[in-house]
Formats: structure tokens, sequence, C-alpha cells
């Protein structure tokens, strides 16, 4: 299994190019499968998610052509209307294939995901949509098994805002006999991003960005060219590891308009932000100050950045209460964040840190993604040599993390 070794202590300075979100990017593959014409795509990230969901659809049949970042899907051939278990347990935006197969071909059999490490993560909003749009659902040896003749507009309302299931209701809408509503959507810029995306391929949809999402179904669905929007977390990320390491650095290729939530709790922590069309700038100075959050949907601040700015939170001055709202069980890097000497008390949905002058570098294990991250930002603070364990789940959401930190400035490498 591969790790990665970090020297810590270097502040991080110079230039980041980000790269495609990869919660766009994934829903968006999906939708090739709703048209029988090429979906061109491009600012595509270099991502293990991306790749395992070019092979599902691959699987099914549809055709895919990568060119470095940019990735041709053509679903003219699609004859196989199946997402194994071995592929949805392994990442579960697997489950966005349910909605444009039941769409386009009128039959899906989709592995039901299992829980995960944050949390039990059910689809039972996905598959009430579905159910609302007239679709037979029955669960079978551990499969949703979908049927359907032609969808049906109906009006939904979510009782827990999803990311996902809007997109996969979204896009199971496109192609639907007739009008529907989503209410309660979710209101994330990857969801407007897929929104975008199926208008170009002729969907009419409006709403998108907003908690109502009205789709008036069409026929057909054509090709089209896009380019997927700029990744708000891995955005996120670096700036958060600039100011932990109290570095200077710029991004480019981002968007700071979709970032609201982040760049103020930065501002909060002592952080000198500015910004440019698609460059932000960060310069920081001395010891970050402890920022308060709570998680909630967009445009609240997002739960995959809670766990990074738990890592500035360890050395920041003062004490933070961080709350989590979204997922369960989404503290798992506080045990491996500890071991480094952070000082952090959980109680339910919320941590206390309190801040400590410095880490110490040790022998740490990778959760999950996003915990994966926050392991990293505190392996470049801390004094001496961390070693991450299990960095595959790092690999599904950062492209070619080391190499874009050790430009930046930080002494990383990964051990095969
Ligand atoms: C997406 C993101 C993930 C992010 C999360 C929250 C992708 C590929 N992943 O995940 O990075 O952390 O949004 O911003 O875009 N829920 C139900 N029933 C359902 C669906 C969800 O109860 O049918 C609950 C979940 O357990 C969770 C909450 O709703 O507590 C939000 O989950 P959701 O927005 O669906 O997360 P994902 O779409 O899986």
């Amino acid at each position: 299994m591969q790790k990665l070794a970090i020297q810590g202590g270097n502040p991080l300075h110079g230039e980041v190019f980000i790269s495609g979100a990869k919660n766009a990017a994934l829903p968006i593959m999906c939708a090739s499968l709703l048209s029988a014409e090429p979906l061109r795509l491009s600012n595509v990230p270099d991502l293990h998610d991306v790749s395992t969901m070019r092979k599902l659809l691959q699987q099914m049949g549809v055709d895919a052509d990568v060119q470095g970042e940019n990735l041709t899907l053509s679903g003219a051939n699609v004859n196989k209307l199946e997402a194994p278990y071995d592929m949805v347990k392994t990442m579960r935006a697997s489950v966005l294939v349910l909605g444009p197969l039941v769409a386009r071909f009128g039959e899906a059999m989709v592995s039901l995901p299992g829980g995960c490490a944050i949390g039990s993560r059910p689809v039972d909003l996905h598959i009430k949509g579905l159910q609302a749009m007239g679709a037979q659902i029955t669960i079978e040896h551990g499969y949703i098994h979908a049927k359907a003749k032609r969808l049906k507009g109906a009006r939904i309302f979510f009782d827990i805002v999803s990311v996902t299931g809007t997109e996969n209701l979204m896009m199971a809408a496109a192609l639907a006999d007739g009008v529907t509503v989503l209410e309660n959507a979710a209101r994330e810029p990857e969801v407007v991003d897929l929104a975008n995306c199926l208008i170009e391929m002729g969907a009419n949809i409006s709403g998108a960005g907003s908690d109502t999402i009205t789709i008036a179904g069409v026929e057909k669905l054509h090709g089209a060219e896009y380019r997927i929007l700029p990744d708000r977390i891995e955005s996120g990320t670096f700036l958060v590891a600039a100011a932990a390491t109290g570095g200077s650095i710029t991004l480019r290729n981002t968007s700071a308009d979709i970032l609201d939530t982040v760049l103020e709790k930065l501002t909060e922590a002592g952080a000198r932000l500015s910004i440019e069309a698609d460059t932000i700038h960060l310069e920081m100075q001395g010891r970050p100050k402890s920022v308060n959050l709570r998680t909630s949907p967009y445009p609240a601040f997002p739960t995959d950045m809670q766990a990074q700015f738990m890592a500035l939170n360890t050395i920041a001055d003062g004490s933070a209460m961080m709350v989590e709202t979204i997922f369960e069980n989404r503290f798992m890097h506080v045990q491996e964040l500890r071991r480094l000497g952070a000082q952090i008390d959980v109680e339910g949905n919320t941590a206390l840190v309190r801040g400590v002058p410095c880490l110490e570098g040790a022998t740490v294990m990778a959760t999950d993604l996003r915990a994966s991250a926050s392991l990293v930002i505190a392996g470049l603070v801390a004094q001496g040599e961390t070693v991450i364990d299990r960095i595959y789940h790092l690999d599904r959401g950062y492209a070619h993390i080391e190499a874009k930190l050790s430009k930046l400035g930080a002494s990383i490498r990964r051990l095969k």
C-alpha cells in the first residue's frame, strides 16, 4: 500500500493550477448515458474516481476516448444496464448512472452502495424520486432494479438536501414525459454545472442554483462540448495548507465565486486574500487564529472542507467549536490528528479543538478522502516526519497532489 512521507515545516510558496471539479465531472460523465451522440468534456481531473467512473461507463458500452484533460464519451452503443457491486462499493457516485439509465433505456440494475467510512449514506431519496416519476423499483439481492416505460414528470420534495439525489433526478427528468419540479434541491455549484451541461445537450432546465429546479422533459438529448468547473474543494485545501504553514500562494484556474464561506473563514483566521478573474492569492503571516464553523448544504460551509480546517485549528491561536451536520461519522481524522499532538474533544457532532503551538510528526492512517487531506496539512506543519498510510483515499480526489505540493516547496514523497 502506498504511503506519503512529509517532512514538515516548509511554508508553501508559489503558484498552483487547480484541476476540474471531481464532484462535477462524475455526474456530468453519467450524462453521456442520456444521448447517443458524443459528449466532449474538457478540464476533466486526472483522478482515481474519474477513471473508476469511466471504466463503469465503458462496461455498459459507452465509448471513451481520453486525451489528457479531454474526455469524449459516446453513449451510442450502451448494451449493459448495470452498475455492479464491485464498482459501487469503491465509489458511491456510481449510483448516478441510475437516473440516466432508466430515463433513456427504461431499465437499470444498480448495486446498493452500503455504508461508508463517513456514515450510512442511504439512497432512499433517489429511489423515492424515481418512484414518484413512475418507475417500478424492487430491491433484489442487494441491487436496485428500476423499470419504467417512460418516466413521467412529477413534483418531488427532498426532505433532506441531497447533492447526488438532486443530480440523479435532474438527469432522469431531462428525458421524462412532462414537467418535473425538484423542491428543496441542492444548490451546490456542481449541480449547476451538471444543469448547464444538460442544457448544452438540449435539456430544458431552469432554476439550478436555487432550491427549486424545473425540468421540462424532452424526447432526446444531443451531443455537446462542455468544460468542467474548477474544483472548489481542491482550491480550499491548498489555501488552508498555505494558511497553516504561514505561506503565500496563488491559485490559477479557480473560481472565488463558489468559495465564499471558505474564503470568509480564511480571512477570519488571519489570511490576506486578493482575487482577480480566475486567480486567488493568499498570504499568511504569523500563527492562524481559531475559527468556529458549522457544516451545512451550499452556500453554507462545506462538509468537504471540515477536516482541512480542523488541521488548521489544531495549531491556531485559541479554541474552536466545529459542528458537523451533514454526515454522522465525519470525525475519523480526529484520532489521527491526536497522534500528531492535537488537542481535540468530540461530543456527538461537535469537536472542540484547542490550538497548540506545534504538532509533531508521526505515522498516521488516512480513513477517507478529506480526512487524508487534513492529515497532509497537519504533516506539512508538524515538526519532523509524518508518514500517511492508505493514501489511495487521497488519490481518489486530488490530482497529482504530491507534485503540486512539491512545486510549492513542500518536502513530500510517495513511498511505494
Ligand atoms: C455529495 C458529494 C460529497 C459531499 C456531499 C455533501 C458527490 C459525488 N459527492 O455526496 O463529496 O460530501 O455531497 O455535500 O457529489 N441522504 C439521505 N438519503 C438519500 C441521500 C442522502 O438520507 O437518499 C443524506 C446523507 O446520508 C447525508 C445527507 O443526506 O446525511 C447529504 O448527503 P448527499 O448530499 O446526498 O451526499 P452525496 O450526494 O452522497
